[in-house]
């Protein structure tokens, strides 16, 4: 029925199966709107089944890390680990009764104009319930998230380096990495994380960090967040946690961990840039078991040139240098809801509506509380379109 354009106005074509695919799926179910989400990977939830490294955790406590409609248990920790918070999104897909096309990589996505009018969506793989591999929906969500791809700096020299490069979406655990030389380039949550287990698997770990940022425990970010939801201003929310934050860790000035003139808040606010949630990294950098250096500069063969001249031999390289939204490479339209980059046109909090029944979830830099948040808006747009819609036709009837 999914190709067929009769009744397909009240149809929602949601594109992946992560975080917030799950969550746009059972908003829809609860109000008994029919949808289909399309899948290119082979499971629910690729990105922390294939892509994660193993001694991840929820960075952020429990309440601010759940799913529209079904909390964490109180028995579950504060900082849920990724195996546990997996079992959580197949509960959450079971409970919901969702099951999504896997194995169907959206092609493309554009809204056809006419009496059909309606999103047409072209499918990699025809199956045998639906040959033309085609969808046809009055709505579409584009779900693919943040993390579509990886991002790979091109540094000049790279491809002379002999080492082992990956990026940190490859990376399981510093087993394989014990004894050797290993740049970290990034300092945002994977890179710093994934330099202190190096470390405790017997690497010799260095960071090379090219910007200001700001470090403190989860504890302390915890504690901010409360202090937000308590309605304390921003501002004074922000003083409080820096103040903590060097009560804890002091001046790292003098390790090459600059902090930046803004708050750590006010600048997830503004910028969508999170704080680094330091996991034991710090203290190691203290200790000189992981070196901080400068951002690199180019690569001859394994030696490394950093931007302040100096350099270092390195057997590998993993790229910490997050990820790049893929969904321009298939959605159709004029840039009202994504921009070239494929993040939001509109700013938040107005960001996860376009015009003509397209919506995103998971595009608000907010993590899950964020996806939470965008899949209830998105759902219940959809329903309030279509009772309006449908109490037009019973006033066109004459009822
Ligand atoms: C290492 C790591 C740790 C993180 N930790 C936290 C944390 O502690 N707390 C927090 O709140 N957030 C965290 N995040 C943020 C994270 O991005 C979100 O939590 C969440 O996974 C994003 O969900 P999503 O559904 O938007 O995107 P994804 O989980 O990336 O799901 C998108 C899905 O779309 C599919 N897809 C892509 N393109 C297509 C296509 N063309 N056709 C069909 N399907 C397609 C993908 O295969 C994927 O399954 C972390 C992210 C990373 C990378
Ligand atoms: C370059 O920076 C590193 C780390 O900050 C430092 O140890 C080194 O002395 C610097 N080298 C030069 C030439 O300035």
């Amino acid at each position: 029925m999914w190709n067929e354009r009769e009744d397909s106005d009240c149809r929602v074509i949601i594109v992946g199966a992560g975080p917030s695919g799950l969550a746009t799926a059972a908003c829809l179910s609860v109000l008994s709107i029919p949808y289909v989400v399309l899948e290119r990977d082979d499971c629910i939830a690729s990105l922390w089944r294939h892509r994660a490294y193993d001694r991840l955790s929820l960075h952020l406590a429990k309440r601010f890390c759940e799913l529209p409609h079904f909390p964490h248990p109180s028995t579950a920790p504060t900082y849920i680990p990724k195996d546990r918070f997996l079992r959580y999104l197949d509960d959450y897909a079971a409970r919901f009764r969702i099951s999504p096309r896997l194995g169907s990589e959206v092609l493309s996505a554009v809204r056809e104009a006419g009496p059909h009018r309606g999103w047409v969506v072209k499918v990699n793989n025809p199956d045998e319930g639906n040959p033309s591999s085609e969808f046809v929906g009055g709505f579409l969500v584009v779900a693919t998230g943040e993390n579509g791809e990886p991002h790979l700096p091109q540094f000049k020299g790279l491809g002379s380096f002999p080492g082992t490069i990956i990026h940190s979406s490859q990376y399981k655990s510093g087993c394989t990495f014990r004894g050797k030389n290993v740049l970290v380039v990034g300092c945002g949550n994977s890179g710093m994380e994934i330099a202190f287990d190096l470390c405790n698997h017997g690497a010799l770990p260095s960071i090379s960090v090219r910007s200001e940022f700001h470090v403190a425990s989860r504890e302390i970010i915890h504690f901010g967040m409360l202090l937000l939801k308590y309605r304390l201003p921003l501002s004074l929310v922000d003083k409080i946690v820096l103040a903590l934050c060097k009560l804890k860790y002091g001046d790292l000035s003098k390790y090459g961990i600059i902090r930046p003139k803004e708050g750590v808040f006010f600048l997830k606010a503004t910028e969508g840039r999170s704080a680094v949630i330091d996991v034991g990294t710090v203290k190691k950098i203290k200790t000189g078991e992981i070196q901080v250096l400068p951002g690199v500069s180019t690569i001859e063969g394994d030696r490394v040139v950093f931007s302040n001249g100096s350099s270092h031999y390195f057997d590998a390289i993993i790229f910490a240098t997050g990820y790049r939204s893929v969904a321009n490479n298939w959605l159709k339209e004029d840039g009202q809801l994504l921009n070239a980059k494929g993040l939001p046109t509109r700013r938040f909090p107005n960001h996860w509506k376009g015009d003509n029944g397209v919506y995103c979830v998971g595009f608000g830099n907010r993590g899950l509380d964020g996806i939470s948040s965008d899949a209830k808006l998105v759902a219940n747009d959809i329903d309030m379109v279509l009772r309006a819609k449908a109490s037009m036709e019973k006033f066109n009837k004459g009822d």
